[in-house]
């Protein structure tokens, strides 16, 4: 944490984007000592909850207690612009054994998240899609990013190896992207969740998927936003030894190729 906030330090961007997982226990405690932690680093933040974060019946409430001062609206899903670009950040809920969709998750979830995500889903409810369509449909001039998450997109094939465990996707992802298809100001989709990095094109939409922080390869990404383009290049810690001491052999590959690690997204 002390090299990469020396590094955010010494890059600084005009804010971080944070696509969930900010905690790994599912405490009040935890999700304030966050707050401390991200307000340490002395630069503008947008958090968003995952899998980790909204678990229990009160996560919410410790996370609006934690962050709701510094988010735009004090709520789990929000939207802001930032020099002429707009991002919509969302809160996936979870799909239960009995087919109800519901911000809290079910007991298979507490139980055995940290082993396995076998046999859990989550999916945007009607509520935020109905919401996000009406910020789409108000502001069709301004060229517009989706932070949620889990990806929109299946993981591709190249990351599918043996020993990959695929934490899964948005299930109403299609679903969404079928919605930001009648947008055309819609450009990207920031996600996390995959624990390796995977840039994906579907049609005007680029989705950039990136690895967690805290295991190999420790990297974030860099956004650089220009009038007609944003350039996605992939960064790691200035000290190599944290990436090199969490790969476990033969899970390289979650860097990502090429193509996965640097894009330009065009804004027209
Ligand atoms: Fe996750």
């Amino acid at each position: 944490m002390v090299c990469l906030s020396a590094d955010l330090k010494a890059l600084k961007p005009d804010f971080m984007l944070i696509t969930g997982d900010v905690v790994s226990v599912q405490t009040r405690e935890a999700m304030l000592s966050a707050r401390t932690v991200l307000d340490s680093i002395g630069i503008p933040y947008y958090p968003m909850g995952g899998n980790h974060d909204f678990v229990l019946p009160e996560s919410r409430t410790w996370f609006l207690e934690a962050f709701g001062g510094i988010l735009p609206e004090p709520r789990s899903y929000y939207t802001f612009t930032h020099k002429n670009l707009r991002f919509c950040a969302m809160d996936p809920w979870w799909r239960w054994p009995d087919g109800s969709l519901r911000a809290e998750a079910p007991r298979l979830a507490i139980d055995s998240m940290d082993e396995s995500l076998k046999g859990l889903y989550w999916a945007l409810p009607e509520e935020q899609m109905l919401w996000l369509e009406g910020v789409l449909s108000r502001n069709q001039a301004t060229p517009t990013a989706i932070a949620i998450h889990y990806p929109a997109v299946p993981t591709p094939g190249r990351l599918q190896k043996p020993d990959f465990h695929d934490g899964g996707m948005l299930e109403n992802g299609p679903e969404l992207m079928g919605m930001l298809a009648k947008y055309r100001q819609v450009r990207a989709v920031f996600a996390g969740h995959t624990h390796a990095n995977f840039i994906e094109r579907d049609g005007l939409v680029t989705h950039v998927t990136t690895g967690g922080l805290p295991e190999f390869p420790v990297e974030y990404r860099v956004v650089e936003v220009y009038e007609d383009r944003m350039e996605v290049k992939t960064c790691g810690l200035s000290d190599p030894s944290f990436a090199q001491r969490s790969l476990i052999p033969g899970h390289g590959y979650t860097s990502g190729a090429p193509a996965d690690r640097a894009t330009v997204i065009p804004l027209r």
